[in-house]
């Protein structure tokens, strides 16, 4: 049975199409061995199929309009290094047409190609031998014309349809993005509740990885972010090697990838589990900002209005607690603000972290439909060397993230088991303490 997302792929595509989406590669970390294997996402999306080195090609309207090539079956090479569905399970269980060894597809592009008008091929995309063996055959078909082989006239990058497909989840994948949530809001509490004084922030960054993998996440999503004090003031801090100290504050963003989607989580706490006076102050102006910017998501917002009204909130705030000084509107025509806050408010999420998707349409701010999840993430970092303002608040980082779908009334905060209220983190750290 061919997979949703392929038939509706080979629906958008040019009557008479073909299309190469290449599996990813296996990656060296050290002499001879390997980072672990993870999937190209548009590959996986077309396909299900997990293994590296494999090529579909996909022709609508042909007799077998989905072919993989794949590497076949070794029982050598599947003794060292692990099972392979070979071309026998590409076709029984990944629903291909054809498939054959990925050696042989150099010697049937032409073939495969002959008569296609439009090629679909990310030239420049994720490997570049591939880009070779692509231009050498294009170029064999172009000087083989007395032979009446016709070469596509054509190329153009399939990730435009596959970014616009995966853009929208289906109630299929929301099941599995509303999971890869649960996950991540588990190991955040699991976090808040172990963190003490003394630990050392890569403790809490192996127990968030075990109660993802414990529940059947592959992986993090990202390399997970474990900062305390100042740490917290680093954007993508992921050294994660520091103790935990009485009185800082600690932020983890951290997410799970389950079944190939990923969730996005930012929370922020103290140490000791109490929050301090000034890192109240910080944590309330951050959260009533991100409470109101996920109010606004609904169908038609757009992440710019989203973001601009962080601005405002954000920078009205800092005015009030006297980390800018001057009028809100000029502070904000002056960009004072990314000071303190340098980062974007929201991101498409899906089975890429920064998921894919076109964040403008004819140059103008797209608007979020239902079936996006975007993440909602204001934050505050005061760097501890930070000038002309109340010492109190030196060092401070503050983060707050949540996923959200955009649904047809509105919005649906996925991420809602993490708790962010400064009750309820509180009570749940008094309570693993007692
Ligand atoms: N963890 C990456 C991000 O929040 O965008
Ligand atoms: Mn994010
Ligand atoms: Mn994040």
């Amino acid at each position: 049975m061919t997979r949703p997302q392929l038939a509706e792929f080979m629906r958008r595509m040019e009557p008479g199409s073909v299309a190469i989406i290449p599996a990813a590669r296996e990656v060296t970390r050290s002499h001879d061995t390997e980072y672990r294997f993870r999937q190209d996402s548009d590959f996986y999306y077309l396909t299900g199929f997990r293994e590296p080195d494999a090529l579909a090609v996909v022709a609508p309207g042909r007799e077998k309009p989905f072919t993989l090539f794949v590497r076949p079956r070794d029982r050598e090479k599947e003794t060292w290094n692990g099972r392979r569905a070979g071309v026998e399970g590409a076709k029984e269980r990944f629903g291909a047409d054809e498939a054959l060894p990925v050696e042989e597809f150099d010697a049937k592009l032409v073939e495969l190609l002959d008569g296609a008008g439009t090629l679909y091929y990310r030239l420049g995309g994720s490997n570049p031998e591939l880009d070779q063996t692509v231009i050498r055959q294009l170029a064999r078909m172009r000087a083989m014309g007395w032979r009446k082989v016709r070469p596509p006239q054509t190329i153009i990058d399939p990730a435009t349809l596959i970014h616009e497909m995966r853009l929208f989840k289906s109630e299929e994948e929301i099941k599995l993005m509303r999971r890869s949530a649960d996950i991540a809001a588990e190991a955040h509490r699991e976090a808040m509740a172990s963190a003490r004084p003394g630990m050392k922030e890569y403790e809490l960054d192996a127990l968030i990885e075990y109660v993802f993998r414990r529940r059947g996440s592959a992986a993090p999503a990202y390399n997970s972010i474990v900062g305390s004090g100042a740490n917290a003031t680093i954007l993508h801090y992921v050294d994660n090697d520091a103790e935990l100290k009485d009185g800082d504050l600690l932020l983890i963003d951290a997410g799970a990838e389950y079944e190939g989607f990923a969730s996005d989580i930012t929370r922020t706490f103290p140490v000791n589990g109490k929050f301090t006076d000034a890192q109240r102050d910080i944590y309330r102006l951050v959260l009533d900002c991100q409470e109101e910017c996920i109010r606004m998501v609904r169908p038609g917002v757009t992440l710019d209005e989203m973001h601009q009204r962080s601005v405002e909130i954000l920078t009205e705030g800092m005015v009030r607690l006297g980390l800018l000084k001057g009028e809100a509107p000029k502070l904000i025509e002056e960009e004072a603000y990314k000071k303190f806050y340098m980062h974007r408010l929201s991101h498409y999420l899906g089975m890429d972290v920064h998921d894919a998707g076109a964040y403008h349409v004819d140059g103008q701010p797209r608007a979020v439909e239902p079936g996006v999840v975007i993440t909602v993430e204001p934050g505050l970092y005061i760097a501890e060397d930070a000038e002309d303002i109340p010492d109190r608040y030196r060092g401070i980082g503050v983060r707050i993230e949540d996923d959200v779908l955009v649904t047809p009334e509105g919005f649906d905060v996925l991420t809602d088991k993490a708790p962010k209220q400064i009750e309820e983190i509180e009570a749940l750290m008094k309570g693993s303490r007692q």
